[in-house]
C-alpha cells in the first residue's frame, strides 16, 4: 500500500527546528532523495577565498554544452552573493574522507575567514576562470554563471545554473578501474528522511556508492535473479 502525502501534508511531520519546513519544502524529507555533496569555491568582495558545502543539484547538457544545476543556493549565503557578483563558481567534488573538513567551512564563515585554510584546504588555480580549485578535489568543473531564477518566487533560494568551462579530474579517478563510484569517489547527502510512524526527521547521514553491475549484466540477469 502507498502512502500519499501532498503539498499540504507538513503537518504529518515534526520540524527538528523552528521554520524548517519554510526553508525546506517538507517533501525533501518525505522524498529524501540522495544528493551528490560538493564544495562550491567562490571569491569574497575582499579577495578571501569562500567555500561552500553543497548538495541540492543536477548536472547534463547536449552540443550546445555542459550544465550543473543547483536547485537551491540560499540567497543568505556568500556563495550567492559571490556568484551573482563575480559571474562564475567552481564546483569541487571530494570524497567523505573530508566531510569534517567541510563542516569546518561552514562554522568558519565569517567574512574575514579564508575558507580553504578553515577547512584545511589547498587552493589550486583554476584554467579558465579566476576563482580557485580545491587541490584535494578528484574532480572540478569550473563554471560560468548561465543562469539565475528564483523558482518559488519567494527570495529564499535560486536555482543557479553553470556552463562548465573546465574540467579537471584526478587521472588515477579515470584510469583504470574508476574509483568515482566508491568509499573514495562521490559521497551523498541523506538529508533527515522522515519516519511516518512517528512523525520524526531521522539524522542526517552521509553514503557513497555500491556498483552493483554492468549494464550488459543487469539488463540480462539482474543481480542474479
Ligand atoms: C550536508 C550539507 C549540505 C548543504 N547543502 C546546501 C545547499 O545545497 N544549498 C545551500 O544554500 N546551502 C547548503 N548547505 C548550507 C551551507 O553549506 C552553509 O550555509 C554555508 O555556511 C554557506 O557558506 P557561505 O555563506 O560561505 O556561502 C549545506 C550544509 C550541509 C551541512
Amino acid at each position: 500500500m502507498k502512502r500519499e502525502i501532498g503539498m499540504d501534508s507538513a503537518e504529518l511531520l515534526y520540524e527538528n527546528w523552528p521554520g524548517q519546513f519554510d526553508s525546506f519544502s517538507h517533501m525533501e524529507f518525505a522524498c529524501s532523495i540522495p544528493q551528490v555533496l560538493f564544495l562550491i569555491s567562490t571569491v569574497k568582495p575582499n579577495g578571501k577565498p569562500n567555500l561552500c558545502f553543497h548538495s541540492w543539484s543536477s548536472f547534463g547538457g547536449d552540443a550546445g554544452g555542459y550544465f550543473a544545476v543547483m536547485q537551491n543556493v540560499a540567497h543568505i549565503t556568500h556563495t550567492y552573493q559571490n556568484i551573482v557578483r563575480e559571474g562564475e563558481f567552481c564546483i569541487n567534488f571530494v570524497s567523505a574522507d573530508y566531510y569534517s573538513n567541510c563542516i569546518a567551512t561552514i562554522i568558519n564563515n565569517s567574512i574575514i575567514d579564508d575558507e580553504f585554510e578553515a577547512g584545511n584546504f589547498t587552493l589550486e588555480k583554476s584554467l579558465k576562470i579566476k576563482t580557485p580549485r580545491v587541490k584535494q578535489s578528484f574532480m572540478s568543473l569550473e563554471c560560468q554563471l548561465a543562469c539565475n531564477v528564483d523558482l518559488s518566487r519567494m527570495g529564499i533560494n535560486s536555482m543557479i545554473i553553470g556552463r562548465v568551462v573546465n574540467a579537471a579530474i584526478e587521472e588515477k579517478y579515470i584510469e583504470g578501474v574508476d574509483k568515482r563510484y566508491g568509499k573514495e569517489g562521490f559521497m551523498f547527502n541523506i538529508h533527515e528522511p522522515a519516519d511516518y510512524a512517528t512523525g520524526q526527521l531521522n539524522d542526517t547521514h552521509v553514503a557513497s556508492l555500491e556498483v552493483l553491475g554492468s549494464y550488459a549484466e543487469m539488463k540480462n540477469n539482474p543481480l542474479g535473479s
